[in-house]
């Protein structure tokens, strides 16, 4: 494709206003739901946005070298994605390693990135830290350059579209921050092509707590997977920890793991209710029942869409494949732009 045509074509698009990623780790679960995969579908909903929403399929090479574990993981998040709404004709909804263009400017960013600025990002110094607990002899031990430089390549999927705000959990905000210090490094040296993004920390989209009380995550083995069957989310709910306060006995809603499960999903009213039930004292039996149906009832629809969809992952891909369309569509000549303002381009 010629740049001048490239150029019009980029014009014409809209900006990016939502760009995250998601890195297929893990099975996904209810604090997943709440944190990342509810605000997203409602974004993508929105017409007057344009989000992007991708599988970091590049990102989980760093910490999984199991391909068919990854695979299942990526399998399985398109698919919860897709079965609980996402808009994917309104946003664009893609893989990673479907658009050759985010690598490529990778390795330009990776040539601007000064070292010292990975060395201090928190993933790496935690890794490093670890060994030193360890008293390994070397402090990078087991420690890739993927890890490393980590930061770059989200870096390169965030200015690939020029994404105004990347919706992220806190531990992703330094890496926001660098994207930053990249774009401006770019901006500066070559020529200014890079709106600087900034991180955007949906303080109400809160954290879920696990069965344990602790924050629902993989790590923590405490999680509520998404779509289990009914009988696994019953037996699960069965699971969370509550105290030994007898049936009738008036409990407090807001030390409660259960509770604070319930209300992360239900409406106001729904929660003051049962708040009140609560103290005026309900058997966990009986609670631990309410939140099932409740969750049941949300996820009985979903459940069926996800299973057709891991029973047909060509359809998966198809909308894969359409999302890579329409992202290619803007990366391809934005990439090319970029190559030219490097001086990566042909001598004629
Ligand atoms: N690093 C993010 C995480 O682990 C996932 C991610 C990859 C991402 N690339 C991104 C998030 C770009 C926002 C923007 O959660």
């Amino acid at each position: 494709m010629k740049t001048a045509h490239g150029r019009k074509e980029r014009l014409i698009m809209k900006s990016v206003d939502f760009l995250t990623g998601i890195t297929p780790s893990g099975t996904p679960h209810l604090g997943n739901y709440v944190g990342a995969i509810r605000p997203a579908v409602e974004t993508s909903k929105n017409k007057d946005v344009l989000s992007y929403y991708f599988l970091s399929d590049y990102h989980s090479l760093i910490k999984n070298q199991d391909p068919k574990k990854r695979v299942q993981f990526t399998k399985e998040i398109a698919a919860a994605w897709i079965a609980m709404g996402l808009d994917y004709d309104n946003c664009v909804f893609y893989r990673q390693s479907d658009i050759p263009e985010i690598t490529e400017l990778a390795w330009i960013l990776t040539c601007l990135t000064a070292k010292g600025l990975m060395n201090r990002a928190h993933a790496y110094k935690a890794a490093v830290q670890e060994n030193e607990e360890k008293e390994y002899n070397d402090p990078d031990k087991a420690i890739t350059m993927g890890l490393f430089c980590y930061p770059v390549l989200m870096a390169a999927d965030i200015l690939m579209f020029n994404a105004k705000k990347v919706p992220v959990g806190k531990d992703q905000i330094q890496h926001i921050e660098m994207a930053r210090d990249i774009a401006a490094r770019f901006n500066h040296v070559y020529k200014k092509m890079f709106v600087l993004p900034e991180a955007l920390v949906d303080e109400s989209s809160a954290v879920l707590a696990g069965l344990d009380g602790r924050k629902m995550s993989k790590s923590y083995e405490n999680y509520i997977p998404l779509f289990g069957t009914e009988k696994q989310l019953r037996s699960m709910i069965m699971k969370i920890k509550t105290n030994s306060l007898g049936p009738d006995e008036p409990k407090d809603p807001d030390t409660c793991t259960l509770f604070s499960i319930y209300q992360a999903f239900a409406t106001k009213e729904e929660a003051n209710d049962l708040a009140r039930r609560y103290r005026e004292g309900i058997s966990w039996g009986a609670a631990k029942q309410e939140l099932f149906e409740y969750l049941n009832a949300l996820l009985e629809t979903p459940r069926k869409r996800y299973q057709e969809l891991m029973d047909n992952p060509g359809d998966m891909e198809q909308i894969l494949a359409s999302g890579a369309e329409k992202a290619r569509n803007y990366a391809a000549p934005f990439l090319a732009e970029i190559r030219r303002a490097a001086g990566i381009r042909n001598l004629g």
